[in-house]
């Protein structure tokens, strides 16, 4: 094999993404038991850069890991690991050192997870790598579809990181060139109002989840719901194509909280069975719901694998949410933290 390059740096910066149809359950390695769908946002997001060093007599892996300016060895070895499960994938590592710095534009102890933003971040800086040493890509979707490969293999909901706007990972008879090994964007296909959507991130309990997500897949594996969540989401995701591509917000809002409670019931009927929403998770809920009702407000709320909120509205009632959610909401989040996120384009590379 013929290497370009043989050193240099790269650097990209990515959002995390929240689901609206969401990934929970997975078979083979990290391929999903269902499509998913999910809005990129905007402002939640990693910055990473990669010096690499190409020596074909280098014969291991030499790495280097530094997290907000200091080493973190927590995260060097959760990458080692991910590098030597998927060896085959990088075919070329060995000769390579590498020399990884990372940061994120979102608290650390915010309790928002950051696999998706990391992770994709550096699924897209290996790309760029590959890319420098192999005399580049065919073209953008050939680089971003490898990325986004190399971005599930780390963390399932990194696939979808990749693209900005609305994004499916998964097969699903909905959404064309649909595949279970990486994501696609769906933009579109989809009415102007889900362009510009919002999204309030509550942060109820930023302290570390009791139980990680990679574990409540393998919950999945003999839940006796499992079949039928599965068809449910399928069914979703279908659904979903029509509802947003005819810009119908009240359908897609109760399918996005239906999705929220269908993924915590699944973690509370798991065996062993275990609950990621706190006290003051209920409480905003029960106030979102209210207040959709008295104010005529059209949000609607979301969850990930935590205790945190995500609180849906199109663009057009932004003023009127971010004031109700700072007089009625706040007082229920630790220490009124609230990111004001919206639907963002997608990773960009700040460097090649
Ligand atoms: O990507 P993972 O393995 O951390 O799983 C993500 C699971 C959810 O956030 C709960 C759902 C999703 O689709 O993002």
């Amino acid at each position: 094999m013929k290497i370009e390059a043989k050193s240099g740096s790269v650097a990209w910066k990515s959002p995390s993404n929240i689901a609206i149809v969401k990934y929970w359950g997975k078979y083979g390695n990290q391929l999903p038991a269902n499509p998913s769908l999910s809005f990129t946002l905007s402002k939640s997001i990693t910055f990473t850069s990669v010096d690499f060093d190409v020596d074909p007599k280098r014969k291991e892996l030499e790495l280097d890991f530094a997290f907000e300016g200091a080493p973190a060895p927590k995260f060097e070895t959760k990458i080692r690991s991910y590098f030597s499960k998927n060896s085959a994938d990088f075919p070329y590592l060995n000769h390579l050192k590498l020399s990884i710095a990372s940061e994120n534009s979102f608290p650390h102890s915010a309790g928002i997870a950051s696999s998706a933003s990391s992770m994709s971040a550096l699924a897209l800086c290996m790309g760029s790598i590959e890319s420098r040493m192999f005399g580049g890509f065919a073209d953008k979707k050939q680089f971003r579809t490898r990325a986004s490969h190399l971005a599930r293999l780390a963390s399932g909901s990194a696939a979808r990181s990749v693209y900005g706007g609305l994004v499916c990972w998964g097969e699903s008879e909905a959404v064309a060139d649909s595949s279970n090994y990486y994501a696609v964007p769906v933009n579109e296909e989809i009415d102007e109002v889900f362009t510009t959507f919002q999204d309030a991130i509550l942060i109820v309990d930023s302290g570390q989840k009791s139980v990680s997500s990679s574990l409540g897949h393998k919950l999945m594996v003999g839940h006796p719901y499992a079949e039928m969540r599965y068809f449910v989401a399928r069914n979703h995701v279908e659904q979903l194509k029509e509802i947003m591509q005819s810009g119908d917000v009240k359908a897609f809002g109760k399918i996005l909280e239906n999705e929220a409670l269908a993924l915590h019931g699944l973690m509370m009927n798991s065996d062993p069975s275990f609950i990621l929403m706190k006290p003051n998770t209920l409480k905003i809920i029960e106030l979102v719901r209210q207040i959709r009702e008295t104010e005529k407000m059209p949000w609607y709320f979301t969850l990930d694998a935590g205790p945190n909120v995500h609180l849906m509205y199109p663009l057009e009632e932004a003023n009127r949410a971010e004031k109700l959610v700072k007089e009625v909401l706040m007082p229920f989040t630790e220490n009124n933290q609230v990111i004001f996120d919206h639907v963002g384009k997608g990773p960009e590379m700040i460097k090649e």
